[in-house]
């Protein structure tokens, strides 16, 4: 067993993502999308599953994020299409905060 699986890896204080921010990162390789929706917060993948584009900059909802290049809604917690065009879900990471730092597992 990859030990690495079970570690969560610290990547951010908490300050630098405030409510209704997102942060794009790379962990281990990964393109992850940190938002914080209403102080609730979600690592998702960065890239829409519909046509491999990133969604960084597309718009935060009541728990879900709009792909920006053609309008795709994904669920925040659970990764799924909520709309066309994209029809596959995007991968979703735990997160938590520890000691005012965000953590993912990924
Ligand atoms: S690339 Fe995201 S909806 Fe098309």
């Amino acid at each position: 067993m990859n030990p690495h699986k079970l570690a969560f890896t610290r990547v951010l204080p908490a300050s630098e993502l405030p409510p209704n921010a997102k942060k794009p990162l790379s962990i281990e390789g990964k393109a992850i999308l940190l938002c914080n929706v209403n102080g609730q917060l979600h690592a998702i993948s960065n890239v829409c599953s519909h046509n491999d584009k990133p969604l960084e900059r597309g718009r935060l909802g009541n728990g879900w994020i709009a792909c920006p290049t053609h309008g795709a809604r994904f669920d925040l917690a659970t990764g799924n299409a909520l709309c066309l065009p994209a029809t596959k879900p995007i991968a979703t990471y735990e997160v938590r905060v520890v000691e005012d730092w965000i953590e993912v597992l990924v």
